[in-house]
């Protein structure tokens, strides 16, 4: 099985630190995991370790979108070229599907290996910082299209996570791309304004079967907790507190992994379980027939006119993503 995890919430709530000490977790449980920087403001490669100077040039996956949507396309009939590919373009006959566990060209360009402590390591995949160029055509507004196109041509192999630090903006409930995962987590500082993003999120959420757990982070006592529990209910899964182990990381000292506070360890020990046990809701049928309608909507609202092509015509009615693909056509 392989779980696609978001974390979203409000602008500076722990969404990059949370996604990351999950990330390691995962890693180094040996569980293969990558990871997904999907925020216009790139901090993920730093908390996961990296310098700051190497972080910063990550080739972004934004910038390769022509590769990426040529190698999706393959030989798909119904896409005529990759200039007419959208971020919601859904994968039909002929598109080549992604699988975490091989080489691909945009993991050969895109994806970077970066070592934790001990020997885990985790892979890298970041959308990129927004540019006076992405108001061009071909990117259509849209930083986040290509995790979204990679999300939708992403097929199982085996056991392994996909990560994903994202913004919460309506770029991502206008696109589709919060009914992409198995299970997100709203991370959510114990203030009104922390569990806003979490409202906003249900709303949307409802109509589509997206399940959805809140994180309590920065919480420092009885009141926090008892706060969050009467704003969000059954949804809060789990709290983190302060974590001095982050604090120092943030002082750019890199302690072992092992050593970060048993509650804060005990807390990712809930989220992982919480992620596996929300795979046995995955939905091949309802998950395509999602990506279809945002298509549909996102051709009609704007697609169309942008390609001056039929965008509904790339559905492929028959298609089904599914867990155990045949092999691709030669
Ligand atoms: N549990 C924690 N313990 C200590 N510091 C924390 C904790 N969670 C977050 N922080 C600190 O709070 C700040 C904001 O966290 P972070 O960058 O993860 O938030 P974010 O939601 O990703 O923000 P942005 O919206 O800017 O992407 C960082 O300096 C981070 O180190
Ligand atoms: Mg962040």
């Amino acid at each position: 099985m392989n779980m696609k995890i978001a974390f979203v919430g409000k602008g500076g709530s722990g969404k990059t630190t949370v996604s990351s000490l999950f990330v390691r977790h995962l890693a180094h449980r040996s569980i293969p995991v990558t990871a997904v920087d999907a925020d216009i403001n790139q901090h993920l490669g730093a908390a996961l370790g990296l310098a700051e100077e190497h972080a910063a040039v990550l080739p972004p996956l934004g910038g390769r979108l022509p590769l990426i949507k040529e190698y999706l396309r393959g030989d798909n009939p119904r896409i005529l070229s990759a200039d007419t590919m959208i971020k919601t373009t859904p994968p039909g006959t002929g598109s080549r599907l992604v699988r975490l566990d091989e080489d691909n060209p945009i993991f050969a360009e895109c994806a970077e290996e970066v070592r934790l402590d001990g020997d885990a390591t985790a892979r890298l995949l970041v959308t990129g910082p927004f540019t006076e160029d992405d108001l061009g055509v071909s990117c259509y507004h849209s930083k986040t299209g290509a995790v979204e196109l990679l999300l939708n041509h992403l097929v199982d192999r085996r056991d392994e996570y996909v990560v994903v630090d994202m913004t919460a903006g309506s770029d991502s409930f206008a696109s589709g791309m919060f009914t992409r995962f198995d299970m997100t987590f709203v991370v959510a500082e114990p203030t009104r304004k922390g569990v806003s993003v979490y409202r906003q999120y249900r709303e949307y959420a409802r109509d589509f079967g997206v399940a959805l757990r809140v994180v309590g982070n920065k919480v420092q006592g009885p009141d926090d907790i008892e706060f969050l529990r009467g704003e969000v209910g059954e949804d809060l899964l789990v709290t983190l507190g302060h974590s001095d182990w982050v604090r120092a990381l943030e002082r750019g000292e890199q302690r072992p992994f092992g050593t970060l506070e048993d509650s804060n360890q005990r807390a990712l020990r809930v989220l992982h379980a919480a992620a596996d046990a929300a795979y046995s809701r995955r939905d091949w049928q309802r998950y395509t027939q999602q990506m279809v309608h945002f298509h549909l909507k996102n051709a009609a609202s704007w697609g169309n006119e942008r390609t001056g092509a039929d965008l509904a015509a790339q559905v492929d009615p028959g298609f089904v993503l599914r867990e155990a693909p045949s092999p691709q056509p030669a």
